[in-house]
């Protein structure tokens, strides 16, 4: 199973990000963690990180996995483009934070993308990836 992992602006700074909220592994950790769990279960994961929303969308468009994992980043509170272009992708797309914006400020209780989403994970840091992972394989399998 091919699956793609996309994290849009400020991801590839985790490490330097508050370790409060966002845990102190880089995203070179998570990438390893992510590549870790996947190859014991067989699946083959890629990776793209962009701060730019464009080549966000570009990404998404071409779509040629079996499944989506996105962490749009603070994209997820405004980017109607993003939204937009989810809304075409016909594969099993789970939306994941690391923090829970839920709990945080006001502006972050809003996501507009994750209604073009199976489903959020959001507030479980790194981990939320790899139920995102097991959630896809899953679904992939039963259908
Ligand atoms: C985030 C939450 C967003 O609000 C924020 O802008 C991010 C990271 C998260 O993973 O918790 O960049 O998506």
């Amino acid at each position: 199973m091919l699956i793609l992992v996309i994290n849009g602006p400020n991801l590839n700074m985790l490490g330097k990000r508050p370790t409060d909220i966002y845990g102190s592994e880089t995203y070179d950790d998570l990438i390893k963690k992510i590549k870790d769990y996947a190859e014991k279960d067989g699946l083959t994961v890629d990776f793209f990180q962009s701060n730019s929303e464009g080549k966000i969308i570009d990404r998404i468009q071409k779509m040629d996995y079996e499944g989506l994992v996105i962490n749009p980043g603070a994209f997820t509170h405004y980017s109607y483009a993003i939204r937009d272009t989810l809304e075409i992708v016909n594969v099993p797309k789970v939306e994941v934070h690391l923090s829970n914006i839920l709990a945080r400020e006001a502006f972050r209780e809003k996501s507009v993308t994750s209604a073009e989403c199976d489903g959020v994970i959001s507030g479980l840091g790194q981990y939320g990836y790899i139920l995102a992972l097991n959630y896809i394989k899953n679904k992939l399998e039963n259908n």
